[in-house]
């Protein structure tokens, strides 16, 4: 992804690893700052995942997969046996980390079959080391597949509806539902996004507003109770959200608040379109039903998080003192509200996903 220092556009990926170090871009800290958040050990790289220094689905699933890398050069010895339980612990730990996108998943189980032909602990760490950059590599080229391919069905102008941040910085590079935005931009097509904030972490105002800036595409921050009213003025032409996991229905599950764009976007006949790589389909969730939905901290609800004037960051209260709040991250679209789902192999209808 593109990122401006000091005017400068320079690359980054939000993800990487070197000599076992990981690197993220920390999330927590945009749009106010640009900082990297480096892991020296597997058990912070897993926090990182926790406490969304590093979000978003395939993302996730990249930081996982270098962090299982990460746990396997933190073993000390070569007992091969003590290297195996050790692993499975790292992958607990992981897998224990956040519920509900299922790249996370779909990448420690790659990560574990992909050390299966090693008979010792040095074989195996440096196919892990292989195995994960490769992960990395591939997740980021699959985004790039649904920029080229997704891109096709924004006209010039297309005024386009997004939910929470499904862009580079939810993913290795380039983005699901931002991936064709920017492929459209790139190639003149002038978009115009409308951001929706994306309560309570505001995904949306701090970073899909900061991502699009970065690139210089038009957009404008709406609170999410205000994209019924420009579905229904006639403002918003199409809608690209990503998703968390899909399920062998076509259910889609993503930020919660996606449904209910979903459900307004049928009853103003705007198209509804999902992003996602095929490492977020989990067929063996048969409906969104199966799927874990996470439910995250209250005080995520009942305070704000921010800048003040002179730059620094600071937690206020919003709710009366002893308030209670229910937080679920995500919620469960059905597929009969899903146009189509753009996948790095092709648009599909929802209920012909390929396997
Ligand atoms: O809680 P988050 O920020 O990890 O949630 C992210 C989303 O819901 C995205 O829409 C999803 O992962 C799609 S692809 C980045």
């Amino acid at each position: 992804m593109k990122v401006k220092i000091n005017g400068k556009q320079e690359d980054f990926r939000t993800v990487w690893m070197e000599n076992s170090v990981i690197f993220m871009i920390d999330q927590p800290k945009l749009p106010h700052k640009f900082e990297i958040y480096r892991s020296k050990k597997y058990r912070w790289t897993a926090n990182a995942i926790r406490n969304m220094i590093v979000r978003g689905a395939p993302a996730i699933g990249a930081t996982a997969a270098f962090g299982m890398a990460q746990a396997a050069f933190e073993f000390k010895g070569d007992n091969f046996l003590e290297f195996l339980g050790h692993m499975d612990n790292a992958k607990k730990i992981f897998k224990d980390t956040r519920p509900t996108a299922y790249d996370l998943f779909y990448s420690i189980d790659r990560m574990m079959n992909g050390m299966r032909p090693a008979t010792s602990v040095e074989e195996a760490q440096e196919l892990l080391k292989k195995a994960s950059q490769r992960y990395a590599d591939e997740s980021a080229e699959r985004c790039r597949r649904i920029g080229e391919i997704g891109e096709k069905l924004i006209e010039k102008g297309s005024k386009i509806l997004t939910h929470c941040n499904a862009g580079a910085l939810g993913c290795v590079d380039y983005g699901t539902a931002l991936a064709p935005i920017r492929f459209g931009k790139y190639h003149g097509r002038e978009p115009f996004v409308f951001v929706d904030e994306t309560r309570p972490r505001c995904q949306g105002s701090m970073l899909t507003a900061w991502e699009l800036s970065q690139e210089d595409i038009e957009y404008s921050i709406i609170v999410d109770n205000a994209a019924g009213y420009f579905m229904r003025k006639g403002e918003i032409d199409l809608i690209i959200v990503g998703a968390d996991r899909i399920a062998l229905n076509g259910d889609v599950v993503n930020k919660i608040g996606t449904y209910e764009k979903a459900v307004l976007a049928r009853e103003n006949e705007i198209p509804f379109y999902v992003a996602a790589p095929q490492s977020t389909f989990d067929f063996s969730c048969k409906t969104g039903k199966d799927v874990r939905i996470e439910e995250r901290d209250e005080e995520e609800i009942l305070y704000m998080w921010g800048v003040d004037q002179k730059k620094e960051f600071n937690r206020v209260r919003i709710a009366p003192d002893g308030a209670v709040a229910r937080n679920p991250a995500f919620d469960v679209t059905p597929v009969e509200y899903v146009s189509k789902i753009i996948t790095e192999k092709g648009v599909y209808d929802p209920e012909d996903l390929p396997g």
